[in-house]
């Protein structure tokens, strides 16, 4: 199944997803106004919101307040990202100018401030317990991830778990909180299993995103290639290229990692590539999404499931 096809079995839910993401960026104040929807406009894959709608309904939720739900986590997404951009220092996201090239780097700070804020309110508006429980304890383990992985930056003796505790925090905890107040609004059976089956996808997105971060290109992905090189970050094709290659690649390798830059950049996608580090990553990854369709087994069968599983499958292949 491709991406349209997943996306069709909530069609509606989807769209009212934007709309209902659209009219909670309206603000007085212009400038939120006009940053807020600049970054929406470029658009974004929506997989968070996507991964909400389709557990809730799996877990046989009927109603709809599972739209506000994504759309909350969206827009929690969207604020990481702006936020992220400044910290990496990044020019490019959903193929165009990030909002801190485009403005600067206090823009995009406060708008992003601005975006949990009104995730926040959003979020006690809606008087569901579990939601809140869940969504707001999601956001401390995304934010200790993003400064574990400043802590790892420029590193070169990074282990593989140290890393898989950053994605974990970083990017899984959200997939995982998507699918845990998805599946929390239906059969609360349910819950556990979805919130370890999104917490495996996760891992799995993120690991193949720091592939593609090597082996892909700006036109495609909507971001630069080599952005995790020039910031120095340990991730795993070059944690696991550091084992793999020989002595002096490897060195060459975690030179990189303490000095940043991307001076280097052909020579180690060729080091990574040779000495099979991607080849690894990939399976790493594949692993995680196993994991997930594993988790996902109790549910019963629906279209909806079907559609989650395709995703799964889905998060290995992409390119963008
Ligand atoms: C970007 O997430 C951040 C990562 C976790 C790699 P996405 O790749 O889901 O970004 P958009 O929303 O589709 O732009
Ligand atoms: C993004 O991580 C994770 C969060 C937004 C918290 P990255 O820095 O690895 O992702 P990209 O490559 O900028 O999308
Ligand atoms: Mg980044
Ligand atoms: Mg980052």
């Amino acid at each position: 199944m491709d991406f349209k096809s997943i996306v069709s079995v909530v069609a509606d839910d989807f769209a009212a997803v934007d709309t209902f993401i659209r009219k909670s960026l309206e603000s007085d104040v212009p400038l939120i106004h006009e940053v807020g929807h600049y970054i929406v406009q470029g658009g974004g894959k929506r997989l968070r919101p996507l991964v909400c709608l389709l557990t809730a309904r799996a877990c046989g939720y009927g109603g709809s307040r599972h739209i506000e739900v994504a759309s909350i986590i969206e827009m929690l997404h969207t604020a990481t990202l702006l936020h992220d951009d400044v910290v990496d220092e990044s020019g490019l996201r959903r193929g165009r100018a990030t909002a801190n090239a485009r403005w600067d780097n206090p823009t995009a700070v406060l708008v992003g401030d601005y975006l949990i804020s009104r995730s926040f309110a959003l979020m006690v508006a809606l008087r569901e317990p579990v939601v809140l429980d869940v969504m707001s304890a999601g956001t401390v383990v995304i934010a200790e991830g993003e400064v574990l992985q400043l802590i790892n930056q420029r590193d070169p003796d990074t282990t593989e778990e140290r890393y898989l505790q950053v994605i974990y925090g970083k990017t899984a905890k959200l997939f995982e909180v998507a699918a845990e107040t998805g599946a929390s609004l239906g059969n609360r059976d349910y819950q556990s299993a979805c919130a370890t089956f999104a917490r495996h996808l996760g891992a799995a997105f993120q690991i193949i995103d720091d592939v593609l971060d090597y082996t892909s290109s700006a036109d495609v992905m909507g971001k630069n290639v080599g952005d995790d090189l020039a910031e120095g970050k340990p991730t795993l094709p070059l944690i696991q290229a550091i084992k793999a290659a020989p002595a002096a690649e490897a060195e060459l390798i975690r030179d990189a990692i303490r000095t940043g830059g991307l001076e280097h950049l052909q020579d180690i996608i060729a080091i990574v590539q040779r000495c099979g580090a991607l080849e690894y990553t990939r399976q790493r990854a594949q692993a995680e999404s196993e994991q997930a369709l594993a988790a996902l087994a109790p549910l019963p069968s629906s279209p909806f499931k079907a559609a989650l599983e395709d995703l799964t499958r889905m998060a290995l292949t992409r390119n963008s």
